[in-house]
């Protein structure tokens, strides 16, 4: 027996594979998708057919600082978002075609009550630090803050729009009481501090555990970008992180002397993992004890890039301070998708919603599966276009896959009405391709458990590539007069690539798959052909054997559909700029002193004429009482000048002048944009105040 015979035949292991629990504050969307659950999903589905002891496990976050503020948006309860995006995510999970053993939700009363036991025993056994310490508070909102509740400078990084929690822009994960210039997302207030008594797990006593773990045991086989971050927070120094919050919104903290408190959200929502496994065992009456806590069970968690120090470093700890779980073999995080160059984000409603995709492209789950593994964010962030969306549709799956398939189909339909040919000496170009066939199941199986998804769904696709080869270099459809022994053998091989396909397709396109097995009748087959069969033996379809009749397993898709994509995404655009216009961010508070010193005059615009060679700048002479001012004003696009002649105005006149090419301006003319964003001027309402008259 060979190595690979032992591989491929390896006795089944138990797996635990878990997709990161969505949160329920909105729908989801091509990010959630190609980040998590696609990979997952290929993942599972492979291992299934290889015949494994598999859970697939998901469910809502339903818990969390972003949900509150969506419902204090909306006027609504938490439990009414939350009701609401549950249905929505879950359904749209079903119809796209996820194949979770089970989806469950962190408001059920399961999961509440793990989650409580889990928390009351790392208690019990004095695993917390219980410490009084001081903590953002909204005054106005009588609320403190945390996590998503607050904004400001990352000490990090510098980026400006940090979360209290982690920084969206260098990932770093940190206390709210470390942001600079701290301000309240509720009100928009600047917080002060607080006593409060909050429950830490001593991150800080673990660190020598995950020295071992991490950086020496998994240095190889966990993806670098991981492996990378876990590094760094290591080298950081690993501190205790709060694990309780005072919020409404949560799982209470189970423990006396705790009222108003809650679990912190990634405390509780780990554990949602397990809740689920418990939901599925108790549903099938199976012990889910194994799933999580016998050392031959691989654990793995797919997550975003975002997530990986809590699934890296804070759930191993909880779960090693836990003391009967295993820990995850590994976490295979994807960096982030963009859209059309923009990042993605629920909230600038920048995003290919499922449910949207679903209504726009009914019956065609597996495209988008396939584009989003084609060009998933594996090793950096990628970006996902229209354009290439219909290319990859087009010039593969139609082109290439079902080009060769529906060829292959129609001319045994047209030449022995559809029943597989016999075959007699096959010439050697014939006995190579089955034996190419051979080695497919390897290839992309061992890609898929390297969870190089990308490549594995690239050598399905060659797969079908040298079908169409072979079929366009034999050219049966010539010599069936004059040949017809030798287009039986083809039609015979190519039959066997098709059925080859239909098997090794499926982690990738569960319907294409599906439906070409229809067509080539597997159910009637004896000997079903799978993944291990393959590798023994290409010949998987015996002559004779019947085929079905079947439809187009892709269609072309126009540019009519892409351009009403673009459209859709053009107008969010639009909607964006005029939002971001209606609400510029509010800036820091300045000292009455600083407002004083600022000379505003009403002021009269007497004559006005274009900048020679400069396309935005007019040149102003403004009547400001006390003598008459030039200013140079970059408003040449918005007006002519014979329209601002004789105009009321509001003017800076002591703004220290500035040279602009080669005039010097002598103050600044106040303007605003209108809800049209055209430009007006700021003016004192044509009241006729005097030109020079003070503004205060
Ligand atoms: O980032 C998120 O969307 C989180 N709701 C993921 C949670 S994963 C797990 F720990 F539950
Ligand atoms: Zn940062």
């Amino acid at each position: 027996m060979s190595n690979f015979d032992l591989h491929i035949f390896e006795m089944p292991k138990r797996y635990t594979v878990t997709a990161a629990l969505p949160y329920t504050n909105g729908p989801i969307h091509i990010g959630h998708l190609a980040g998590v659950y696609v990979p997952s999903d290929i993942f599972v589905r492979y291992l299934r057919l290889r015949g494994r002891d598999v859970v697939f496990i998901c469910g809502s976050d339903e818990h969390g600082v972003p949900i509150t503020i969506r419902a204090k948006k909306e006027g609504k309860t938490p439990q009414e978002i939350v009701d609401f995006f549950h249905e929505n995510i879950r359904n749209s999970f079903q119809e796209f075609g996820i194949s979770f053993d089970n989806y469950s939700r962190t408001s059920d009363p399961i999961h509440h009550s793990t989650a409580s036991e889990f928390f009351a025993k790392l208690n019990a056994n004095q695993k917390f630090e219980e410490t009084e310490s001081e903590q953002l508070f909204d005054q106005e909102a009588q609320q403190f803050l945390a996590d998503r509740f607050v904004i400001g400078t990352c000490p990090k990084c510098g980026h400006t729009e940090s979360y209290g929690d982690q920084c969206e822009q260098c990932g770093t994960s940190h206390n709210a009481t470390d942001l600079l210039n701290p301000k309240s997302a509720l009100s928009g207030s600047k917080p002060i501090v607080k006593l409060t008594k909050h429950w830490f797990l001593p991150l800080n006593q673990y660190t020598d555990f995950f020295k071992k773990w991490i950086l020496k045991d998994h240095k190889i086989d966990w993806k670098s970008n991981v492996y990378g971050q876990c590094k760094s927070w290591i080298d950081d120094g690993l501190k205790p992180r709060a694990v309780t919050r005072d919020l409404d919104w949560g799982v209470p903290v189970p423990v006396p002397g705790a009222a108003g408190k809650v679990l912190y959200v990634w405390f509780d929502a780990p554990i949602g993992y397990i809740s689920s496994t418990k939901e599925w065992a108790e549903r099938l009456q199976k012990d889910w004890r194994p799933y999580w806590q016998d050392s031959d069970t691989e654990l793995i968690h797919f997550i975003g890039k975002d997530n990986i120090v809590f699934h890296c470093i804070i759930f191993p700890a909880m779960l090693k301070a836990e003391g009967s779980y295993i820990l995850p073999t590994n976490v295979p995080a994807n960096e982030f998708l963009n859209l059309e160059g923009q990042k993605l984000s629920t909230s600038k409603n920048w995003a290919v919603w499922l449910p949207d995709y679903l209504v726009d492209f009914p019956n065609q789950q597996d495209v988008l599966r396939y584009v989003l593994t084609a060009n998933a964010p594996e090793s950096k962030d990628n970006d996902f276009t229209w354009s290439d969306f219909q290319a990859r549709n087009n010039n593969e799956l139609v082109a290439i896959f079902g080009n060769f398939i529906n060829r292959v189909i129609v001319l045994v339909n047209k030449y022995y009405d559809n029943a597989v040919p016999q075959y007699d000496v096959l010439s050697t170009e014939d006995l190579e391709i089955l034996e190419t066939i051979k080695t497919f199941p390897d290839i992309i199986g061992k890609d898929i458990e390297a969870y190089r998804f990308r490549a594995a769904s690239q050598s399905m696709m060659n797969l079908a590539r040298l079908g169409n080869k072979y079929l366009a270099d034999a050219e049966p459809w010539k010599i069936f007069k004059t040949d017809p022994h030798r287009v039986q053998n083809i039609m015979f091989v190519a039959l066997q690539i098709a059925s080859a396909l239909a098997v090794l397709a499926e982690p990738f396109l569960p319907n294409t798959s599906m439906k070409l097995k229809n067509a080539l009748n597997f159910n009637a087959l004896k000997q079903k052909p799978n993944w291990e069969s393959l590798h023994a033996e290409a010949i998987t379809i015996p002559p004779e054997h019947e085929l079905h009749n079947s439809e187009l397993l892709f269609s072309k898709i126009e540019d009519s559909q892409i351009e009403y994509q673009l459209q859709k995404l053009e107008q969010r655009k639009k909607d964006n700029q005029a939002e971001s216009k209606k609400i510029s961010t509010l800036k820091e508070p300045v000292p009455f002193e600083s407002f004083k010193a600022m000379d505003l005059r009403v002021g009269t615009i007497v004559e006005a004429q274009k900048m020679p060679k400069a396309n935005k700048l007019l040149v102003l002479k403004v009547d400001i009482g006390s003598e008459v001012r030039t200013i140079v004003s970059g408003i040449a696009e918005h007006f002519q000048p014979h329209e601002v002649i004789g105009k009321q105005v509001t003017v800076l006149i002591n703004l220290k002048p500035r040279l602009l090419r080669g005039v010097e301006s002598q103050g600044m003319i106040l303007m605003t944009e209108n809800q049209d964003g055209a430009l007006v001027f700021v003016n004192p309402d044509k009241q006729n105040s005097p030109n020079g008259a003070e503004i205060a």
